[in-house]
């Protein structure tokens, strides 16, 4: 049995004092979720989260991270360090670090790797833009982002590692795809993982991103391959994200 996981991406939002009331009421409600619950804050607010949640069941991911471990890298935020601050996950290849920041597959799958070589997990990003879809080529794309990995990694390191399938014209658009869209692309992604190993396949984590609400998380979470969902915009209100987080 996979467990599910839901994990909030709060992208660039928030301040101390809203960062601080937002981790308080995901706290007070962690308690009744039925899934492993990730809070992904930005860098600068990861030791506030860290300290808030500590003895608490909510884990903590940082939303990017740069491949190389120290040194001349003005910006960047390195694996040791998220490690050192108390993250265990790592979002890579987000749709919009592929699209305003430019990372290739090539780039993406050599972040994936350093994520690993530091005993973090990866939630790597993988979708197709309305353009892909409307040309009807939403599985090669999602077969071309996830060979980037496999090619690079090898299949065994899905057994570290957790999938986000978030098409790019469902994030943060208020247009979600249906239940049976997303299963089929879930379905797709783990029949994919199964030709090259069926044990890893089944044990992987789906999760579905884009516009999951407290409305449509419970039909989008019970579809057999989708095991969570990866939650931008509804995870900065505390009771959206919980009722997410206990949705079934
Ligand atoms: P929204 O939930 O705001 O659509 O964002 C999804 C997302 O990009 C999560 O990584």
């Amino acid at each position: 049995m996979r467990q599910p996981m839901v994990a909030g991406n709060w992208k660039m939002n928030g301040s101390s004092s809203s960062v601080s009331e937002l981790i308080e009421g995901i706290k007070a409600g962690v308690g009744a979720a039925n899934a492993e619950v990730v809070v992904c804050p930005p860098y600068i607010y990861i030791p506030a989260v860290a300290s808030a949640i500590a003895g608490s069941d909510i884990h903590l991911g940082a939303q990017n991270m740069c491949d190389q471990d120290s040194g001349a890298f003005t910006g960047e935020v390195a694996g040791p360090m998220l490690k050192d601050a108390g993250c265990e996950y790592v979002i890579i290849g987000h749709s919009e670090r592929r699209a305003i920041y430019g990372e290739s597959d090539e780039v993406t799958a050599v972040k994936y790797a350093a994520v690993l070589k530091n005993n973090l997990k990866p939630i790597f990003c993988i979708g197709e833009s309305l353009e892909e879809r409307e040309q009807g080529i939403t599985e090669q794309v999602v077969a071309r982002q996830i060979d980037a990995i496999l090619d690079g990694s090898g299949v065994a390191s899905l057994a570290n590692a957790v999938l986000a399938y978030e098409p790019v014209w469902a994030i943060g658009t208020g247009k979600t795809a249906t239940p049976e869209q997303a299963q089929e692309v879930h379905a797709f992604i783990r029949g994919k993982i199964a030709e090259q190993d069926a044990a890893i396949a089944e044990g992987l984590r789906i999760l579905y991103g884009g516009s999951m609400n407290p409305g449509n998380a419970a039909e989008l979470r019970s579809q057999p391959d989708i095991d969570g969902g990866l939650i931008g915009g509804a995870s900065l209100k505390a009771d959206d994200f919980l009722t997410i987080c206990t949705a079934n």
